[in-house]
């Protein structure tokens, strides 16, 4: 079936229907591109999911409700509605508004069913901690790109006077008491450093964290925090402050644009030496994907919101390119920057330093006719070789998102199974390529 424009059929109330067939992980959805022709045209940025999904979680740390404007529609913050809706939370989510209203939480036992897919899942414990004594959870999921490890999440929590225990596969964190705390993250991590700060807030007392990541999506959620009344300073430094409050209070905020889903679009418009159009693109946080851009040939320019960018030019591999921490280049588009690699005659390189088994993808691209290697730390691209569509496999959202941005450069046909996984965190990948002229159907 020809990809079609319905844009309504993906705004539905968050009362997450089961049997709802668009969105399901256990979806085996096909998509079928036809590739060679470059992209043109004009598309809107969606909400970032990165930043989407703790927010939602800072909205259970008030009684009040809050509502969330320009809340990406995808996977990941269904199941999370799902999952709040088990708790009692009372969720809407209409044509991009999500209303989270956690006045009347009735348990605190998170079940599997969606927690286990979502990564994020886990800094529900010292979220619902400021509120509740006890919560309980099962292991997060997420996309199997390494060992993805909670070590600092749990310890974090200690360190806040939490104990922790584990059976059957599930964690339960008690605590008499919040206690503020000061805390050092081993590791730079954006999600425990949302964690720490999502549990803070609440606290007894002042907490500091150092070695904070520095991410844009911990600005945001700082920014939200300190709107509904919390006390921090420091966010987007890698020192955080905060004094504990007694009470948070609702409030409606806009969620930010996705650099990453806006990253990906510029791969693609790369791999197709197009010219595309990204309305709303976070450009002030998108500075080494641009660098990067520049340096493959791409030119660019900014316009009254609008990023214009032309690839026609496009034509200089990049050697040396490692995955970094923000402000560095984001490991999300590391398997995105493979592909449009592979279109770029001369070798390319880069190391992934942030994940340990990211490379999950090049197999797949492999049978594309992609000629790539890796180790587990980094791949090396001999670009121009043609590809040819085959069949292929997304295994996870960014290295599937790859796979897209590769068939639109391959001759004939991909067939690219599991789609579903892209969903997780792309609101509307097939209508938007369709709009910028791509041969797409799912
Ligand atoms: C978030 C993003 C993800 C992005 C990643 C890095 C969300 C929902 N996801 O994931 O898209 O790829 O940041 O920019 O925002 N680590 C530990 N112990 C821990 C936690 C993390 O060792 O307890 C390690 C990880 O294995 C990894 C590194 O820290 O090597 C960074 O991971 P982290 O920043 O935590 O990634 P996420 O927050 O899961």
């Amino acid at each position: 079936m020809k990809y079609k424009m319905e844009t309504d059929t993906f705004c539905k109330t968050a009362a997450y229907d089961s049997t709802d067939s668009l969105l399901r992980e256990t979806d085996l959805a096909i998509m079928e591109i036809v590739g060679g022709k470059p992209l043109e045209g004009t598309i809107t940025i969606q909400g970032s999911k990165n930043a989407a999904l703790p927010m939602m979680a800072a909205a259970l740390l008030s009684e009040e409700a809050s509502e969330l404007i320009g809340c990406p529609d995808i996977l990941d913050v269904r199941n999370t509605l799902a999952l709040l809706e088990e708790l009692g939370v009372k969720t809407t989510q209409i044509k991009g508004r999500v209303r989270i209203d956690a006045g009347k939480i009735c348990t605190t036992e998170i079940s599997e069913k969606y927690a286990n897919k979502m990564r994020s899942s886990i800094m529900l414990l010292g979220t619902l901690l400021g509120r509740f004594q006890s919560v309980e959870i099962t292991y997060p999921g997420g996309c199997v790109i390494g060992k993805r490890p909670i070590d600092m999440h749990l310890d974090m929590l200690h360190a806040f006077g939490v104990v922790i225990t584990e059976c059957d596969g599930r964690l339960r964190a008690e605590r008499k008491s919040l206690r503020g705390t000061i805390y050092r993250f081993l590791k730079k991590s954006v999600g425990a450093t949302e964690h720490g700060i999502l549990t803070a807030v609440l606290a007894e007392g002042e907490s500091i964290f150092y070695n904070c990541a520095q991410e844009p999506e911990i600005i945001s959620l700082c920014t939200m925090l300190v709107q509904m009344g919390a006390q921090i300073e420091g966010s987007g430094t890698s020192r955080i402050l905060i004094r504990g409050v007694k009470k948070l209070h609702g409030i409606q905020k806009e969620v930010p644009k996705d650099r990453i889903a806006a990253g990906t679009y510029l791969l693609a418009g790369a791999a197709t030496r197009g010219k595309v159009t990204l309305d709303q693109a976070p450009v002030q946080e998108m500075e080494a994907i641009l660098y990067v851009y520049g340096k493959m040939g791409g030119q660019y320019k900014v316009i009254g919101g609008k990023l214009l960018t032309d690839s026609r030019k496009v034509r200089y591999p990049v050697r040396n390119l490692q995955t970094r921490e923000y402000p560095g280049f984001p490991t999300d588009l590391q398997s995105p920057f493979l592909a449009a690699c592979l279109t770029i005659p001369g070798v390319s390189q880069v190391e992934e330093t942030i994940f340990e088994n990211r490379f999950k993808v090049v197999c797949q691209l492999q049978k594309m006719g992609g000629k790539i290697w890796c180790d587990n730390r980094r791949a090396v691209v001999w670009g121009g070789v043609p590809l040819k569509g085959t069949h292929v496999i997304a295994e996870e959202l960014r290295g599937g998102a790859a796979l897209v941005i590769a068939s639109l450069y391959a001759s004939g046909k991909t067939v690219i199974e599991n789609c579903q996984l892209i969903q997780r965190g792309y609101e509307n990948i097939c209508q938007d390529l369709y709009c910028l002229g791509a041969d797409i159907s799912i």
